[in-house]
This record gives C-alpha cells, structure tokens and sequence, in this order.
C-alpha cells in the first residue's frame, strides 16, 4: 500500500485525490494546507490525518509520496524539505515561480536519488500520445513550423486572487503555457531563441485582471513557432496546437480532436481512448497520470515528465517571461 500525503488541499490537491481513491493501491494518508478549515474539509472527504507543517508530512515515516498542490509560488518551499527527505514527488506543474528557482532546483532534481515527477497531464492523454508517435513515424516530412493556440476567453478571477497575481502565478505564460511548452519539446526538441509581448497578467486595480501573450520560437533545428496564449474576459476559447511538415500537418485541438491535413484534406485520425486507458480508471487524463505515477513509484518505473522536461519546459516559460518583461529577444 503506497500511503500518500498531499500538501495543498485546494482544486488540484481534491481533484488528484478523487482520481486517487479509486485506486486499491495507495491510500490517501496524510495532508497538510496553511488553511485549516482546507486541511479539515480534506481530511474529512478522504479520512487522511492532518499534519500541522509540511516538515511533518513529509517527514512522517509511513508516507510513500509527496503530492505537491499547494499556489505556484509555494511550490518551492515544499519542495526543498521533500528533496532533502529523499522522498517520491508529484509536484504540480509549474515547478516554480522565478528562474532564481528554476536555478537552485536544476541540480537538485538532476541528481535526485528518487522519483520526481512533474504535472504536465497531456502526456497522459491518448491524443498526444498518437500524435507523437505520427511525428516521429516521418509522415509529416520535414518539420518546418507549426502553433499553439491557448485562448481561455471566460476568465473570471479577481484581484486579490493568487491565480489573478503575476508575482504568484506568473500569467498565461507559466501557468497555461508549460503544459504545450511542454508538449512541444517533446515533440521538436530544443529552443534556440523567444520573442514575446505580453499583458504579464495586467495589474491596474481599475480594470479587470486579463492576460495575453503572443510569442515567436525557433528551434535549433530551425523550426518556427507561433505562439498565443491568454486570460480573457470576453472572447472565443480554443486550446489547440500544430506542427506542419512539409508533407503533412497535425493538429490537437481540445474541440476537434487529431486532424490530418494533407493533399488539401483535412481528415480526424481515429484514438482509441478505452484501449489506451491501461489503467481502466475514470476521470481522463488527470485520472491517468495518478494512475501511471501510482504505478510508476510502486514498481521503480520513470515518469512521463521528470525533471529533464520540468527543467526545459521551465526554461522555455521563464525565457518567454524575460522576453516579454525586458521587450528582448531571449537567446536559450
Ligand atoms: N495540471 C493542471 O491542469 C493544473 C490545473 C490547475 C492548477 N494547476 C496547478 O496546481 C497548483 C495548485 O492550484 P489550485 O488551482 O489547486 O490552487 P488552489 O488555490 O485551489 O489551492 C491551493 C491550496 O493550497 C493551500 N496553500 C496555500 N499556501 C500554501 C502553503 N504555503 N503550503 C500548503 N498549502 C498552501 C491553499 O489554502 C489551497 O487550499 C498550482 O501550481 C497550479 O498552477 C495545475
């Protein structure tokens, strides 16, 4: 039995844990959140002891793996004492606010002597998973350029929010961006240079907070992407994203599905979600991802994302942030 503990109780720490309990394996042990009224609601959802400082949780003899769910710009703390207690990590996606961070993490986790896995849930989606094995079968030709297209146009936080703060959350740009940043290492591999502009989550206290940003990557391999992201109030959402070859082009879009387009045809390729549901568990790719990281650290196994596609997805974001804050090209 792989006994959890989970050190932020809010939406991500409460939905990890729905997709966890339905699994005989693990059992949801422990969980610590700075508001205790958050720590009760859990403990009584899920019948986990409460601890009083992450020190404790993490600490505590009997837990197996840390779940890291706790404000982007808390994630740091966590995980110092979780990597000097030599213990498996699930941390949420993005590692970290700031690339001084990023910095004092790199080494940490490039040695790490134990597991350490990063939130970018759309490796676990069936979709992606089809969509990599096409690039990489060549059926696209040479990889030229391609897109993502991030768009939420209902955004409704307020200021006050640390999901509406950039020094907290760091805007579309680390906290929509890393998980299609991600994705798009992972399918063309390193970045050479970014230019962005960028609201940088607009702080004037007589507007509504909105963010939006509009990026340009090359790659060393001399692929170019275009990139747009954003935090609106009032506008169209669609999370989508392209790479063209130039025999073929792909697209995974979240309305659409995976579409071919070749010959001036657009065609859906057909994914087979059920059979790539290996671990037969409700609640889509967020339940898959518990599913593969339960399975993962019981059984010695690598995640999806460690800390080499934390590092570069971290690096892509941080780089865009620098470009659009300093109005530069960034050079990785
Ligand atoms: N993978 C995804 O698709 C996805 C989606 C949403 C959020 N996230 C990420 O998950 C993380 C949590 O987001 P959320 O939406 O659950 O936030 P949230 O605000 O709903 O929950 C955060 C919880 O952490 C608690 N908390 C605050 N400071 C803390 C501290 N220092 N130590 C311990 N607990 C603390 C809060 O009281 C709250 O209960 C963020 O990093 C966010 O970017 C990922």
């Amino acid at each position: 039995m792989l006994n959890i503990g989970v050190i932020g109780a809010g939406r991500m720490g409460l939905n990890h844990s729905r997709n966890l309990r339905q699994l005989d394996t693990i059992k949801l042990a422990g969980v610590y959140d700075i508001l205790p009224e958050k720590a009760t609601a859990y403990a009584n959802g899920f019948g986990a002891k409460i601890y009083q400082s992450p020190e404790e949780l993490i600490n505590a003899k009997d837990i197996g793996l840390i779940i890291i769910t706790s404000p982007t710009y808390c994630h740091i703390e966590a995980l110092r004492i979780a990597l000097d207690a030599h213990k498996p990590i699930f941390c949420e996606k993005p590692l970290c606010r700031t690339q001084e961070e990023l910095d004092e993490l790199i080494p940490l986790i490039t040695n790490y002597d134990n597991f350490f896995a990063l939130g970018f849930v759309r490796r676990y989606s069936p979709n992606f998973a089809k969509m990599k094995e096409v690039v990489d079968s060549g059926e696209l030709g040479k990889l030229l350029c391609g897109e993502i297209r991030c768009l939420h146009g209902r955004y409704v936080r307020m200021h006050g929010d640390w999901f509406a703060d950039y020094d907290k959350c760091g805007g579309v740009m680390l906290d929509m961006l890393a998980h299609h940043v991600d994705l798009q290492n992972h399918l063309i591999g390193e970045a050479e240079s970014i230019y962005a502009q960028s609201f940088m989550l607009n702080q004037n206290e007589d507007e509504l907070p909105f963010d939006y940003v509009s990026a340009t990557a090359r790659f060393k391999n001399g692929f170019i992407s275009n990139i747009q992201c954003s935090w609106l109030r009032n506008a169209p959402s669609d999370t989508e994203m392209t790479i063209c070859g130039d025999k073929a082009s792909i697209t995974f879009s979240d309305s659409k599905g995976l579409l071919l387009t070749k010959g001036g045809k657009t065609e859906k390729i057909p994914v087979d979600e059920a059979a790539l549901n290996i671990h037969k568990i409700q609640g889509g790719m967020y339940a898959e991802e518990m599913a593969y990281i339960v399975d993962a650290v019981i059984n010695g196994k690598k995640p999806l994302a460690g800390a080499k596609e934390a590092i570069d997805a971290m690096t892509f974001c941080f780089g865009i942030m620098a470009s659009a804050e300093t109005g530069k090209l960034v050079k990785f």
